[in-house]
C-alpha cells in the first residue's frame, strides 16, 4: 500500500479545552499532528507518515506558512511511495490556503485538506472522522487516479476554488457558494455522487511561493463608505512601503459607494491594481463589458486577495 502524509498545521482540530461539554471554550493547535492520528483507530492499517508543518490558529496563517507548506508538498508529492497529502488545518482560512495551494499542485496526486469545528476534546469532536475519511479520500482518489486540491469536511469533497466556511459554529460549516460537492463520502468510505473529474488550476512554478508577497489589502464597501480607509491606507504606504493590490469587497455584484469609487479612483491612479469582488456569499461577481475593474468570478474575496497576490507576483 502506498503512504499517504499528514502535514499538520494546527486549528481547532488540534485545540483541547478543559470542559468536554463547553466545545467553545478552548484553545486551538495544542495537540501534535503524530497525536491526532494515534487518536483515529480505523488510521492504524493505514500506512502514514506525519509531518508537523505548522501549530497556529489559522486566523494567524501567513505566506511563510504557505511556503513551508509548499516546500513539504514539493518534497512528498515527488515521491513514488507518496500515495497523496492529507493536510490538517484549522477552519477560518481553509478557504484561502487550498486556493492558494490549487494554483500549484498539478492534477497527478490528491491534496486533501481537513478541519474541524470542535476540539479534539469536545464530546462531539468531529476531527477524527473528519481525519479519517480525508486519508481514505486520497487513496480513494489515488485508486481513481484523480488529483488535484479538495477540502474533506462533514462527508464532502469540496474543491479548492469553491469552498468557503460558511457557518461560524456548526459542525456543517462549509459549503460551497452555490457549486455543489465533488462528492459524498458515506460512513464506510465510499463516495456518492461523485464528479466524474476534480478542478485543477495550472500548474504554476512552487518558486513564486519563494518571492516576498506584495501588499494586497481588502476594504468593504458600505453605508457611507467615503474612501476615508483607503486614502489614509494610501498615505501610509508613502512612508511604510506600498499597497500593490486592493480587493473591493463590493456590495451585490461588486458595486461601490460612490465615495469609495473616488478613492479606488485616486489609488488607481498611484498604481494600486483593483479586482472587484462582494461581500455577499453566494452568486460571485461576473465581468461586464462597462468594467473598468477585474471581476473576481466566484471567488470569496479573502480568495480573491490571494488570486491578485499571484497575479500580481506573476506579472512582476
Ligand atoms: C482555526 O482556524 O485555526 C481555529 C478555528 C477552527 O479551526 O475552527
Amino acid at each position: 500500500m502506498q503512504q499517504v502524509v499528514i502535514l499538520g498545521t494546527g486549528g481547532t482540530i488540534a485545540g483541547t479545552g478543559v470542559d468536554p461539554g463547553r466545545s467553545w471554550q478552548y484553545q486551538a493547535a495544542q495537540l501534535t499532528v503524530a497525536q491526532l492520528v494515534q487518536a483515529v483507530p480505523a488510521l492504524s492499517a493505514s500506512h502514514l507518515d506525519v509531518v508537523q508543518v505548522a501549530q497556529i490558529d489559522s486566523k494567524d496563517m501567513s505566506w511563510a506558512v504557505w511556503r513551508s507548506l509548499g516546500d513539504a508538498l514539493q518534497q512528498y508529492l515527488t515521491r513514488d511511495d507518496v500515495a497523496g497529502v492529507v493536510i490538517t488545518h484549522g477552519t477560518d482560512t481553509l478557504e484561502e490556503t487550498a486556493y492558494l495551494l490549487s494554483h500549484f499542485v498539478d492534477a497527478r496526486k490528491p491534496v486533501v485538506l481537513t478541519a474541524a469545528m470542535r476540539p479534539a476534546t469536545a464530546h462531539d469532536a468531529d476531527g477524527p472522522g473528519n481525519l479519517r475519511d480525508a486519508v481514505r479520500v486520497v487513496h480513494e482518489a489515488a485508486r481513481r487516479r484523480l488529483g488535484g486540491v479538495v477540502a474533506v469536511l462533514h462527508g464532502r469533497i469540496w474543491a479548492a476554488e469553491h469552498v468557503r466556511k460558511a457557518h461560524t459554529a456548526q459542525l456543517d460549516a462549509f459549503d460551497g457558494g452555490g457549486h455543489a460537492p465533488l462528492a459524498l463520502v458515506d460512513e464506510g468510505g465510499q463516495w456518492t455522487a461523485a464528479a466524474p473529474a476534480w478542478p485543477t488550476s495550472a500548474a504554476r512554478a512552487w518558486s513564486l511561493l519563494a518571492k516576498k508577497p506584495p501588499r494586497v489589502e481588502v476594504v468593504h464597501s458600505h453605508a457611507d463608505a467615503d474612501g476615508w480607509l483607503l486614502d489614509a491606507a494610501l498615505a501610509y504606504a508613502g512612508d511604510h512601503g506600498p499597497l500593490d493590490g486592493l480587493v473591493l469587497a463590493g456590495t451585490g455584484h461588486g458595486t461601490l459607494h460612490q465615495g469609495l469609487e473616488a478613492a479606488v479612483n485616486r489609488a488607481r491612479a498611484v498604481g494600486v491594481t483593483v479586482w472587484r469582488s462582494s461581500r455577499v456569499a453566494r452568486g460571485g461577481v461576473m465581468s461586464r463589458d462597462s468594467d473598468s475593474l477585474r471581476a473576481a468570478g466566484d471567488l470569496t474575496v479573502a480568495q480573491a486577495r490571494v488570486a491578485l497576490m499571484l497575479y500580481l507576483l506573476e506579472s512582476k
